[in-house]
């Protein structure tokens, strides 16, 4: 039988990893595409290559730049020929105070966190006969803004619309979803203090912040036949964020 391939963009760290590693986990060949981790990109794909009778390519691109994208995607039609999932979860945030922000900071988070996915989708989906999307959004898309991320909650919006517009284009053989998690543990959230944690505890009924795997296996679900009538939907993961 033919093995499945899945592209995971920010696939190095944090919820990309852990998404790397179920996929992995569940026999998929794992295209990782990162911008700067080489190290860790290369000690990845020798631990799952060792542990899995799997293919792991290694796409080092800024998924906001249209000729790298579209350079990448000759190299993965060279290797696979085929997809069947993509996950847009690459993402920067660039939280500062209002006076600090400026149009080019503004303009970052919108060409990764926005841009980047519309690129992704536009050359990647041509080689899907049947398969998934999923875009990797927040609930600072829908609801918990806050006016330091102003850009970045822009941008998480935003890719809900692209989700919402790419199901209807797409559709009926690739699904196009969302995963909007709230806070998760991973480097985005490493400079945050304790008090504001802690405060951020109290809004959630779970009273923590996700692991990354809580997130992984919500994207891997949606993913699969399991989930072969959702299509066009945000799935909240937030343990309950007031
Ligand atoms: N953490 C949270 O609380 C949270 C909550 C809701 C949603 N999210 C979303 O979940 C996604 C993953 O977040 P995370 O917290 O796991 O982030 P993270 O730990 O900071 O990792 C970010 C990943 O994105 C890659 N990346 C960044 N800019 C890129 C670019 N221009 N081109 C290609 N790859 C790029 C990084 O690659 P390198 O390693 O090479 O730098 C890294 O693999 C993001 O879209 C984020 O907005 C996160």
């Amino acid at each position: 039988m033919i093995k499945k391939t899945v592209l995971i963009t920010g696939g190095s760290r944090g919820i990309g990893l852990e998404c790397v590693k179920i996929f992995a986990h569940n026999n998929y060949n794992v295209i990782i595409n990162y911008k700067n981790s080489d190290k860790n990109a290369e000690e990845i794909k020798n631990e799952l290559e060792h542990l899995y009778q799997i293919k792991v390519l290694l796409c080092k691109c800024d998924v906001s730049c249209e000729d790298s994208v579209k350079k990448m995607f000759e190299k993965i039609k060279k290797e696979f020929n085929h997809l069947d999932v993509i996950i847009n979860n690459a993402g920067i945030a660039i939280d500062q105070i209002l006076e600090d922000k400026t149009s080019k900071k503004f303009s970052e988070v919108i060409n990764t966190n926005l841009i980047g996915p519309f690129l992704i989708i536009k050359y990647g989906y041509p080689l899907i006969s049947k398969g998934s999307i999923i875009n990797i959004s927040s609930t600072n898309g829908i609801d918990t803004e806050y006016i330091e991320s102003i850009d970045y909650d822009a941008s998480k919006s935003g890719l809900i619309s692209l989700t919402r517009n790419f199901a209807n284009y797409l559709a009926p053989n690739i699904r196009v979803n969302a995963v909007a998690p709230g806070w998760v543990n991973t480097d985005m959230n490493k400079e945050l203090d304790d008090k504001f944690i802690k405060e951020e505890n109290k809004k959630i009924l779970l009273g923590r912040f996700a692991e990354c795997y809580e997130i992984a296996k919500v994207v891997y679900f949606l993913s699969s036949d399991d989930a072969s009538y959702i299509n066009k939907s945000v799935i909240r993961v937030d343990g309950g964020l007031c």
